[in-house]
Formats: structure tokens, sequence, C-alpha cells
């Protein structure tokens, strides 16, 4: 029998077996200029958000990382850095196309010894319990279907003392920020992808699914509800983006 459920796909609502498979071909369309169109996008500001999460991960040489939703391997790359030539990055991702980028991206960068690449579901992630120091999402919750199952597969997969990192757009808190980051969000951002990536639906379903994804303190709770402990939140660029910590005891 077919999952009665439905869910949200940007403002649509979508049988809820669907929206992987609508996910998918977002991505596959617009894996080729994903990098380009991050820069463009945020002005270059995701290479910060990236930056600060990496600060926080705490990672020591011959540790092991886990790097879910990675896509083309802007966070895997500073990973594969931290851990050194004795630790081990994986990145996986649930699309072929994105995984395919990021392997040739890293590799193109000389970073081959300490990574691998495992294309699987953040929903069901194909790891040994208790297998990782630290567990990166970034910019990739937003897009999974069933969020709770998605928090409680990478808890599953830390390590007692580990941690979880999220990194999602979220909600704007910086007082007057809104009403501009709406106009940029819906006016601006499908032109570009119009003009740019000639792609403009997927760049609509970006700034929808943003405003459609939980909120700063409801994703604290997802996190808390998933079983994750010491959880908290940064909001970064006044909150449009926030990064929410938790740690497996
Ligand atoms: C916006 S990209 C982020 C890529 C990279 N983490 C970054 O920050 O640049 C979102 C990624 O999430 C992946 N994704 C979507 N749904 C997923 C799922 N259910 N499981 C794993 N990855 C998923 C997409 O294929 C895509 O590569």
């Amino acid at each position: 029998m077919s999952d009665p459920r439905s869910t949200d796909f940007g403002f649509e609502q979508v049988p809820w077996g669907d929206k992987a498979r609508r996910v998918r071909g977002v991505f596959d369309s617009v894996a080729g200029n994903y990098d380009l169109m991050n820069d463009l996008m945020s002005g270059g500001a995701h290479r910060l958000w990236k930056r600060f999460t990496l600060s926080l991960t705490n990672l020591r040489p011959g540790q092991q990382a886990l790097d879910v939703a990675g896509g083309t391997g802007d966070l895997s790359a500073g990973l594969a850095k931290q851990v050194g030539e004795r630790g081990l990055v994986v990145l996986t991702d649930i699309n072929a196309a994105m995984l395919a980028r990021g392997r040739d991206r890293l590799t193109d960068d000389g970073l081959t010894g300490n990574i691998r690449y495992v294309q699987a579901n953040a929903e069901r992630l194909p790891f040994a319990p208790n297998s990782f120091d630290c567990i990166t999402i970034a910019f990739g919750l937003r897009n999974v279907t069933d969020k709770p199952a998605a928090l409680a597969s990478m808890r599953h997969a830390l390590k007692p003392g580990g941690q979880l990192l999220v990194l999602e757009f979220s909600h704007p808190v910086a007082p007057g920020l809104k009403p501009l980051y709406d106009a940029y969000s819906f006016h601006v951002l499908p032109l570009l992808g119009k003009f740019v990536a000639r792609d403009e639906a997927s760049y609509r379903y970006l700034a929808e699914s943003i405003r459609m994804h939980p909120d700063q303190e409801k994703l604290l709770s997802l996190m808390q509800d998933a079983g994750l402990e010491g959880c908290a939140y940064h909001n970064l660029t006044g909150g449009i983006v926030a990064l929410h910590r938790g740690y497996k005891y």
C-alpha cells in the first residue's frame, strides 16, 4: 500500500514517497553549476559559514569524520586536512552526479588517501554504530524527507562523545533583514538561476525549501528528540544560516 502521508517540496505538497525523486531531479540539474552558483548566490559567504563549521569539529589527526549530503565536498576537503593521513573522511550523498563532482574535485586537489565516497540516503546511513568522531551535514537536511530519521541515523553512527554539526539555512532574526532577504530570495535568486544556470525552477525550489525548513528552535527540538545532548546553535549572518551542534554521550 502506498504511504498516505504528504510532505513539502518547496511550497508544493507532494506524496511522501515523491520528495526524494523530486529533490534528485533538482540536484541532477544543478550539479554542473553548483559551485559557481554557491559563490554567486551567497557572495562567497558560504565559504565563511563552512569555515566556521570546520572550526568547531574538534577533530584530531587520526580520527574519523562523516560528511552527510556532502555534495561537491567543501566540508570534506577541510575535514580531510583535520584528520590527516592516518584519519578517514567518508563523503556521502544520495545523488550520484553530486558525489561524482565531489570525488573529481577533491581528487584534482590532491586529496586522495584518506577519503572514501559512499552513495547513501541520510535517513538510512549504512554505517556501524559508534563509527565517527564527528558528523557534518551542510545545506542537506532541508532536502531530506524524514528529518527525524536522518538525525537518528546520524546519531547512531556517532561514537560516544562525538558531535553532529548541522549547517543549514534558517530564519533571519536580525531586525529589518527579513523583507530584504525575501526580496532577494524570491526575485533575484530565480533570475540568477535562469540566466546563469538556465534553471529557474531549481533556484525557486531553493528559496521555497528554505522557508519551509524548521526554524532554529524547532531544529534544536528535533535534535533533542533524536537523542542528541548538549544541543545549541549559533546564528550566522543574522540567522540566514544557523549552525546547530549536538553530542552523543
Ligand atoms: C545544497 S547541497 C549541499 C552540498 C554540500 N554539503 C555543500 O554544503 O556544498 C544538498 C545536497 O544534499 C543531497 N541530498 C538531498 N537529499 C538527500 C538525502 N536524503 N540523503 C543524502 N543526501 C541528500 C543532495 O544530493 C545535494 O548534494
